[in-house]
């Protein structure tokens, strides 16, 4: 079964005053299977956002289904949401979104605390995490004391912690700079070699080009869908160059 499967969703927004409408999403349709590495590209205001936050159960479609194993996130009700996303989804958010009064190691253990589980075993939990992403020695500062690809790290930690199924990463890279930005894409490449099923918005041709599989969104669809298959990061990062160009020039789609 697909882990992920988006059916004909759209999104209208409606503004308050003048009730004039804009169509974000129009007909995206794709599954994830469980294990894969998806990133999501399409100029500014092609829905990458829209879309990823009716995934995530922080907005609702205006029309079509979001399946999670098999669930359907309509069905799930609105005070359920919350426990809802944190058993089953990761985020990285493009500014991380870390609390500034609590230390790295309470940030991370944030998530772990809403759904009550125990000191111990949250312990347990982050060692191995924070080992993996080589924050071990800095758990005990505070966001304002660390660099933003540390940062950008325990925003992962706090992500992955819950053993979600599903990674959700919007422009994870966009604040980085090159080293750090590097450092996160191959840490996302360690977690899905190991089984983290991601899906990845980026405007990044280098970050998409570590993925598995690359959709395109233009005009609300789904234009095009590019597999890694046997390439190397390389040509897949021509590809995508290419790809974009049609899409930027209005190409026919493929
Ligand atoms: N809350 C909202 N109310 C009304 N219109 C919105 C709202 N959020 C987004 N939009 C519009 O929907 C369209 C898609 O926006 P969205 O943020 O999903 O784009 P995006 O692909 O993430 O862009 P970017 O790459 O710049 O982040 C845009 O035209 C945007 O102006
Ligand atoms: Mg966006």
């Amino acid at each position: 079964m697909a882990l992920l499967e988006v059916k004909n969703v759209k999104k209208i927004y409606t503004t308050r005053f003048g009730g004039s409408q804009v169509e974000a999403l129009r007909n995206v349709s794709f599954s994830v299977e469980p294990g894969e590495y998806v990133a999501i590209m399409g100029e500014s205001g092609s829905g990458k956002t829209t879309l990823l936050n009716i995934l995530a159960g922080l907005d609702r479609p205006t029309a079509g289904r979001v399946y999670l194993k098999g669930n359907d996130l309509a069905r799930v009700k609105e005070k359920e949401m919350a426990a809802f996303r944190r058993q089953n989804l990761g985020f990285v958010f493009q500014d991380f979104n870390l609390l500034d009064t609590f230390s790295l190691r309470d940030n991370i253990f944030l998530p772990l605390v809403l759904s009550g589980k125990k000191y111990p075993e949250m312990e347990c939990r982050l060692e191995p995490v924070a080992a993996k992403l080589g924050i071990a020695g800095i758990l005990g500062k505070y966001p304002y004391e660390v660099s933003g690809g540390q940062k950008q790290r325990a925003a992962v930690a706090r992500a992955v912690i819950t053993r979600p199924q599903l990674i959700l990463a919007d422009e994870p890279t966009g604040a980085l700079d090159s080293r750090a930005s590097d450092e996160l894409l191959r840490m996302f490449a360690q977690l899905n070699r190991d089984g983290q099923t991601i899906l990845m918005v980026t405007h990044s041709v280098k970050a998409a080009s570590t993925a598995g599989r690359v959709l395109f969104i233009k005009d609300g669809e789904v234009f095009h869908q590019l597999y890694r298959g046997s390439l190397a990061n390389e040509q897949l990062y021509q590809k995508i160059s290419d790809t974009l160009t049609v899409l930027a020039t209005g190409g026919e789609r493929r």
